[in-house]
């Protein structure tokens, strides 16, 4: 360890610290008595710190620098292979009634699940550097901005903060001497015993908890390094905790990726879309329209989470609190999603993809024939008819959101963007239509509650079974989902132009079980639409779902897509629609006491329309 880093040991006098906020030394030094760690290292998010943490992670052997000449400053990390995804039947709500927590949740009384964590925290650290990484979520400036300070063991999980986050001194400087931020403690469960070796990817095999206490506003995270269990800003923060503060302050924090579309005209719209974990939000949030429809164009300000606030005009404006990309490596390639592909050309860390024999990394679906020869993500080499995957399934990159060639202008401004419509779409083989527009807000929110996707692997657990994911907030809403949708039907009497609500599903097949609507680029064409719709240019008919198009309300100039092949993507079929409706109401039941009255009723009216 170089002393320009400044790291100071337990001891050290409080006029080292770099920030004066007193209740952030308090909990430090408390979180210092508890881990006890070997050294302590406040982060202040500099080029210099970065590259001297990633130096330092080279040499234990956690990060392998790619080849600069093919992938300038970047890095890849192979995890355990026990460590590679969210851990969802890990992940606790704890709030003092169980009821609050709701049946969404993991529940623990809060006092239970905290003396547990004080044994599973005490000497967590031992042998490892505590590292406090002090970052905003949303740009500095904003009424929607909130700070928060992750103490970790993982430098892995430190530098992936400093892509993901706005990190550094300035999250201290705005906290000043008594400003509030959210403490996220994080370890990866396995401290080091003297002269012990340590590993490549430190975690615990045996226990894991993810665990939010809401009504403090505190996140606990034990035992995982990977993703969303370890990089605290981002669904533990500014999903679990944040919905929280959202439903209290009467605002949304939501699993949403943020775009700009833009006609040849030069009018711009934006729209935030929410779809389940690995079922194409990085995808659409990037998407270039196809060259046939001259003009169009579509702007990035977020792939993930989205934070939204009613603004004295009576609309919604949204921010995109982070600040890169956390995105799923498979399937990204320069045919499905090239601005991704470039904004992946340097500065990023690669997380259980494959490694080329020229330093470069690879990953099922980059291009259209695998490399003869790779090493795999767990680190054997590989061979295209070996008989397994070069990289894992939910295999990740992070990159800079500033790298993206299709970044919208206002991706920081302190106000956010306009919300013209919401979109909702869930990964679905059949039964969901292409397309529909609800017919008003509380038909919208009946049919954002009752979304149902098949599961991926971006959670630890079964791939593909079709499971309710509310507004794709299923594993990150950090309330009682029943009174989550009674704050979603309150947010209209907020405003005075609600969005306009959508359905979407891109996932339907046709009977050979391949992808019946061509996806990725093409979404434009129903993009297109949305956007003609709320500007009210569109046309559409009523269906039993809702407004849809017809075969004629959709541009098709550069696609060929015959109307049967439309029928086929935008058939509500009434059998279908029985079954489905008896799935929405189980999960009604399951949801129980909470539940808006107004939901059931609509459930109700659905439920007779499909049975005329
Ligand atoms: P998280 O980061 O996990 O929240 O997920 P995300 O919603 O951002 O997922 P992403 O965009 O990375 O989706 C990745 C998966 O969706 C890949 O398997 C893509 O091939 C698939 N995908 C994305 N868009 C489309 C589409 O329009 N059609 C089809 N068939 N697949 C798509
Ligand atoms: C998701 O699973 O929805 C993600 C990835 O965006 S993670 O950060 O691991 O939650
Ligand atoms: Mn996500």
């Amino acid at each position: 360890m170089t002393s320009t880093m400044a790291r100071v040991d337990k001891y050290s006098a409080a006029s080292n610290y770099p920030t004066k906020n007193k209740k952030l030394i308090e909990w430090v030094e408390k979180a210092v008595a508890l881990c006890k760690p070997d050294q302590v290292y406040w982060c202040n998010g500099t080029e210099e710190e970065y590259d001297k943490l990633c130096a330092e992670l080279v040499d234990q052997g956690t990060l392998i620098k790619l080849n600069p000449e093919k992938r300038p400053n970047s890095y890849l990390a192979r995890s355990n292979q026990s460590d590679v995804a969210r851990v969802e039947d890990k992940t606790f709500v704890c709030t003092e009634a169980e009821i609050d927590a709701g049946p969404n949740n993991n529940w623990m009384a809060p006092a239970e699940m905290q003396s547990k964590l004080n044994q599973l925290f005490d000497g967590c650290m031992k042998g490892r550097t505590m590292y406090v990484v002090p970052f905003s979520m949303g740009p500095y400036g904003s009424r929607l901005s909130h700070i928060g300070v992750e103490i970790t063991d993982s430098a892995y999980v430190a530098v992936s903060m400093k892509v993901m986050t706005r990190m550094g001194q300035q999250a201290l400087d705005t906290l000043g001497v008594d400003g509030q931020f959210v403490p996220c403690m994080h370890t990866v469960g396995m401290p080091l015993a003297e002269g012990q070796k340590d590993v490549a990817w430190p975690c615990n095999d045996e226990e894991k908890y993810i665990v939010h206490f809401p009504e403090t506003r505190e996140i606990w995270s034990y035992g995982s390094g990977y993703g969303g269990n370890a990089l605290l800003g981002k669904k533990c923060f500014a999903l679990r905790i944040a919905s929280n503060i959202a439903r209290d302050e009467g605002w949304l924090a939501e699993h949403m990726l943020i775009l700009g579309i833009e006609s040849p005209q030069g009018e711009k719209k934006y729209v935030a879309a929410a779809f389940p974990s690995a079922c194409g939000k990085t995808n659409l949030a990037m998407m270039i329209p196809p060259s046939s429809m001259k003009g169009w164009k579509v702007t990035t300000v977020g792939d993930d989470i989205a934070w939204i606030k009613p603004g004295q005009d009576g609309k919604l404006y949204a921010i995109n609190p982070e600040y890169g990309y956390f995105g799923v490596a498979p399937g990204t390639s320069d045919k499905t999603n090239p601005n991704a592909m470039k904004t992946l050309a340097k500065n990023c860390i690669f997380t259980n993809v494959a490694l080329t024999p020229d330093g470069d990394v690879w990953w099922e679906g980059m291009t259209k024939e695998a490399p003869a020869k790779l090493i795999d993500w767990t680190g054997q080499e590989w061979t295209p008819d070996c008989g397994r995957d070069a990289a894992h399934a939910n295999a990740r990159f992070t990159a800079p959101a500033a790298q993206c060639p299709s970044l919208d202008e206002k991706w920081e401004d302190v106000e956010g963007v306009p919300i013209s419509a919401f979109i909702f779409g869930g990964r679905r083989a059949n039964t969901v239509p292409l397309v529909v527009e609800s017919t008003d807000w509380e038909t919208g929110v009946y049919m954002a509650s009752t979304m149902g996707s098949e599961t991926t692997a971006a959670a630890v657990g079964a791939v593909g079974q079709v499971r309710r994911d509310p507004f794709a907030m299923k594993p990150f809403c950090g309330y009682n989902m029943g009174d989550y949708f009674d704050h979603w039907l309150s947010i209209n009497d907020k405003v005075t132009q609600s969005p306009k609500i959508y359905c979407v599903n891109w996932f339907r097949t046709n009977e050979d079980g391949k992808f019946a609507w061509p996806g990725f680029g093409e979404n434009m064409r129903v993009l297109k639409w949305i956007f003609e719709r709320v500007s009210g240019k569109a046309e559409a008919v009523e269906t039993k779902l809702g407004k849809s198009p017809r075969f004629e309300d959709l541009d098709w100039t550069g696609l060929e897509f015959s109307k049967e092949e439309f029928d086929c993507v935008m058939t509500v079929c009434d059998k279908e629609w029985q079954t489905e409706i008896l799935s929405h109401e189980e999960h009604f039941e399951m949801l129980g006491e909470r539940l808006p009255e107004g939901l059931v009723e609509k459930k109700e009216a659905f439920s007779k329309s499909f049975k005329k």
